[in-house]
C-alpha cells in the first residue's frame, strides 16, 4: 500500500501542533515539512525551531524537504530538531556525493529531490548513499499547483534505476485522487500531499481517497 505524507504547508500555521496530531490520528504515515528560504524557491516557510517545537506532538517520522540554497549549513540544526529523513535538492549542492555522506554521518535518512527539469541520471552514481528519491511533480515553492504529467515517465525511470535497492520513491506536488493512482502505477512508494489532504477539513477521508 502506498504511504501518504501530508505536507503541513497547507495546514493552519497558527495551530500546527494540533494539525500534526490530527494528521497522525487521520492515518498519515509521515509528516512532510517543506522548508523554503525565499532564494532557492520564491517563497519562505519555516526553519528548524518550528520543527523542534512540533517534535513532541506526534510519533510519526519527520520528512524534511529542504528547498534552500545552502542546505549543508542547516543539516545539524534539523537533525537536532528531530528530523528522520532529510532531503536536499540535487540542484542546490555542488558536491552531491559529499553532501549525502555528510547527512548520513548524522545517522538520519538521506533524500535527494529532483526538480521537474532535472535529469534522473544526476543520482545514478550516488545511489548507495540515498535512502529516498523525491521526484518533484511541480516546480517547488508553492502548494496547490497542477501536476506536471511528464513526471510519470521520470517516476518509471527512477523506479527502474533503484530496482533491488532499499530506496523509497516519493512524489511531491499536485497529488490528488486522479494523479495519485497514476503515480502509484508508475512506481511511487510515498505520496506527498498538501491541498488534497487539508481541503474540507476531513483529513482521514482525504487520506483514504488518495490511497
Ligand atoms: C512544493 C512542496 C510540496 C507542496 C505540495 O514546493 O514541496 O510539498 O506542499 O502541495 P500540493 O499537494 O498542494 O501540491
Ligand atoms: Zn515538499
Amino acid at each position: 500500500m502506498v504511504l501518504i505524507a501530508p505536507s503541513i504547508l497547507s495546514a493552519d500555521f497558527a495551530r500546527l501542533k494540533d494539525e500534526v496530531a490530527m494528521l497522525e490520528k487521520a492515518g498519515a504515515d509521515m509528516i512532510h515539512l517543506d522548508v523554503m528560504d525565499g532564494h532557492f524557491v520564491p517563497n519562505l516557510t519555516f526553519g528548524a525551531p518550528i520543527v523542534k517545537s512540533l517534535r513532541g506532538y506526534t510519533k510519526l517520522p519527520f520528512d524534511v524537504h529542504l528547498m534552500v540554497s545552502n542546505p549543508m549549513m542547516l543539516i545539524e540544526d534539523f537533525v537536532s530538531a528531530g528530523a528522520n529523513i532529510i532531503t536536499i535538492h540535487a540542484e542546490s549542492v555542488t558536491h552531491l556525493d559529499g553532501a549525502l555522506a555528510q547527512i548520513k554521518s548524522f545517522g538520519v535518512k538521506t533524500g535527494v529531490a529532483l526538480n521537474p527539469a532535472t535529469d534522473e541520471e544526476t543520482i545514478k552514481y550516488v545511489l548507495e548513499k540515498i535512502d529516498l528519491v523525491l521526484v518533484m511533480s511541480v516546480n517547488p515553492g508553492f502548494g496547490g499547483q497542477n501536476f506536471i504529467s511528464s513526471t510519470l515517465e521520470k517516476i518509471e525511470r527512477v523506479k527502474k534505476m533503484i530496482k533491488g535497492r532499499d530506496i523509497i520513491l516519493e512524489v511531491d506536488g499536485g497529488i490528488n485522487a486522479l494523479t495519485a493512482p497514476q503515480c502509484v502505477a508508475a512506481g511511487a512508494d510515498v505520496l506527498v500531499a498538501g491541498t488534497a489532504v487539508f481541503k474540507g477539513g476531513d483529513y482521514q477521508k482525504n487520506i483514504e481517497a488518495l490511497r
